[in-house]
């Protein structure tokens, strides 16, 4: 989406004036756009990405004094360091960490046929990731004695059978981390909290499933318990602006679910189709 679609808001709309934000995975997708809406609400951004053509680009449009680009691989220990201290050096400090960066792995549901490589990869990126991000984030906000940590885990992280036994594991396993950190950093005024998504199109996604555009939609809005809305990246910008805005501001170690109630209900029962 351009940043020409989002209308400009006026200074007192704004959430996250005066704010700086580092966004994994903001080349893309569900970062992208949350870069945009961080920037749209007065926010500074860094995006931290391997697509660096695609990272540049969104930065071009948000603009120099608002958006920086850096090459920054997840599973890299130091790119991730170097990522919060360019955010510290560019624009003076960090407030928000934004935790987004993923992969869905080989789409193999089968056990006997996942490959222990697949398996660490995705691990090392879906979870390994928003560790060293937390752990980065963390090191600068403690002494600052303020700031928001943000992961996206995903309803894969809350029930079974939605994703790959890799995916499914680091999701779980993101929900965790972010309560564990909520846990110890609640007492130097940090608040870590995480999204969890329903299939939103995304490139992610679409190589995931085999579906895109419409189509996708549609096969999502057949199996979901909300109907005549379908989920898009803008629903969970929002969730996500609101986590790391003053409307959040008590708000942490929560996993806020963006599902239309789809993980809530075991649809064998069928309970209320009989209806
Ligand atoms: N799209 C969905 O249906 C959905 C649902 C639930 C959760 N999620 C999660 O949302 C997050 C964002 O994914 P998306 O759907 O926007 O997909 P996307 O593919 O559009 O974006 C993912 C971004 O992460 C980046 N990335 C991948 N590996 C990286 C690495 N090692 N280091 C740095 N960046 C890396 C990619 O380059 C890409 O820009 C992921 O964590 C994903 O698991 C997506």
């Amino acid at each position: 989406m351009a940043m020409g679609s989002i209308p400009a808001l006026p200074a007192i709309a704004k959430k996250l004036e005066g704010k700086v934000a580092l966004i994994t995975g903001g080349a893309s997708g569900i970062g992208a756009y949350t870069a945009r809406l961080f920037c749209l609400h007065g926010a500074k951004v860094i995006i931290a990405d391997i697509q660096d053509d695609l990272g540049n680009s969104v930065c071009d449009q948000l603009g120099p004094d608002a958006a920086s680009y850096i090459h920054c691989d997840v599973t890299n220990e130091s790119d991730v360091s170097n990522a919060v201290d360019h955010a510290v050096q560019k624009f003076g400090k960090l407030d928000i960490m934004f935790n987004n960066a993923g992969i869905g792995g080989k789409p193999i549901h089968s056990i006997l046929k996942c490959e222990k490589s697949d398996f660490e990869r995705v691990l090392a990126v879906n979870l390994v990731g928003p560790f060293l991000g937390t752990k980065h984030a963390a090191r600068v906000m403690v002494p600052a004695r303020a700031g928001c940590i943000i992961a996206t885990a995903s309803v894969a992280g809350v029930m079974s059978g939605a994703a790959s036994h890799a995916y499914t594991c680091a999701k779980n396993a993101v929900v965790a981390l972010t309560k564990n950190a909520a846990a110890e950093l609640g007492r130097f005024g940090i608040r870590v909290n995480c999204v969890s998504p329903a299939m939103v199109v995304t490139p992610l996604a679409t190589q995931y499933v085999g579906l895109a555009g419409e189509e996708f939609e549609a096969a999502m809005e057949a199996v979901a318990s909300l109907k005549g809305v379908r989920l898009k990246v803008e629903d969970v910008g929002n969730a996500v602006l609101y986590l790391a805005s003053e409307e959040g501001r008590y708000v942490s170690g929560h996993n806020l679910v963006i599902d239309g109630g789809f993980s809530i209900v075991n649809p064998s029962f069928d309970l209320f189709k009989k209806e």
